[in-house]
């Protein structure tokens, strides 16, 4: 159901790789909403062609960009506003990669070139993306920055990695240049801290399919989809929310409050 939120707004949307991905569902909706937006991601991503599809569903251009390269992202930021005919009002960071984690290494037994690259691409990206659009003066006020994040950043996930401390830096940075965003430009900063969801990405941590029925058994509510991940973001875009900022906010069900529900218990005890 569309409810016209994003009317007249305009944004950059940063990781839909494929139709699994939380930036298309993202996409998608914010297109059913009313807005208009440039899709990015990496040239690489760019090959597999699929976000070409998205692109003329949702009548959007596509600006590659590798989000650890600052001369992509003015690029990507002065020809967003370029296309869009003005300032941007919304950013969704949806960037994730550990080459740990695609290989299998432990997080006792780190690659540390990987380790710097998955940092890089995880969590710096998102400092140097809000650097360039705090440059370049390119968010409107009122505007809103968000980035997904997991909640392996404040517990103990094992498989989950140098992922973990990539979204606890992730996170930070979203509270230490939310507040210069807030003071300076009115715009707020925030991140989603989501279930676990069937993605390229999330697909590709160990023990995946485990981790994902647990979380659904823990939460009252259950896993919270990638769709309703997407419903969630576009509340965060919208003028309903002006006040929220520097928050990390779950999107998971309830499964972060939880210590134990009955089903696992009865799981457990029936060992
Ligand atoms: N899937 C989950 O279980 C889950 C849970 C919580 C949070 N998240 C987060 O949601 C976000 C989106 O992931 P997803 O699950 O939709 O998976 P996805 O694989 O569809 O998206 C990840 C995106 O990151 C892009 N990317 C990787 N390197 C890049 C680079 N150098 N420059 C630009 N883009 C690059 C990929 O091309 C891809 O589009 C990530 O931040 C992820 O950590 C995912």
């Amino acid at each position: 159901m569309s409810y016209n939120l994003l009317k007249g707004k305009k944004g950059i949307i940063f990781g839909a790789l494929d139709e699994n991905s939380i930036a298309w569902k993202t996409a998608e909706r914010a297109h059913e909403e009313g807005a208009e937006f440039v899709l990015t991601n990496a040239p690489i991503a760019m090959r597999m062609g699929q976000i070409n599809q998205l692109a003329e569903k949702t009548n959007s251009q596509i600006i590659p960009a590798d989000a650890t390269s600052m001369e992509d992202i003015e690029n990507l930021v002065e020809k967003s506003m370029e296309i869009l005919g003005g300032k941007i009002d919304f950013v969704l960071h949806s960037i994730g990669m550990s080459i740990n984690v695609r290989k299998g290494k432990s997080y006792t037994d780190q690659n540390y070139d990987w380790t710097q690259k998955g940092t890089d691409v995880s969590a710096m990206s998102f400092h140097k993306v809000m650097q360039s659009l705090y440059k370049a003066d390119a968010m409107n006020e009122w505007g809103s920055i968000v980035a997904l994040t997991y909640m392996a950043a404040q517990r103990v996930f094992p498989d989950y990695n140098d992922m973990a401390d990539n979204k606890a830096y992730l996170e930070s940075i979203a509270r230490s240049f939310g507040y210069f965003f807030g003071r300076d430009k009115k715009v707020r900063v925030n991140t989603i801290s989501q279930s676990p969801t069937p993605t390229t990405a999330g697909s590709g941590v160990k023990g995946f399919e485990g981790f994902l029925s647990y979380a659904e058994e823990m939460s009252p509510l259950g896993n919270a989809t990638a769709l309703e991940c997407a419903d969630y973001t576009i509340t965060l875009f919208s003028d309903l929310t002006k006040k929220v900022t520097l928050q990390n906010l779950f999107h998971d069900g309830g499964f972060s409050n939880m210590g134990v529900s009955t089903k696992i218990m009865e799981s457990f005890m029936s060992k």
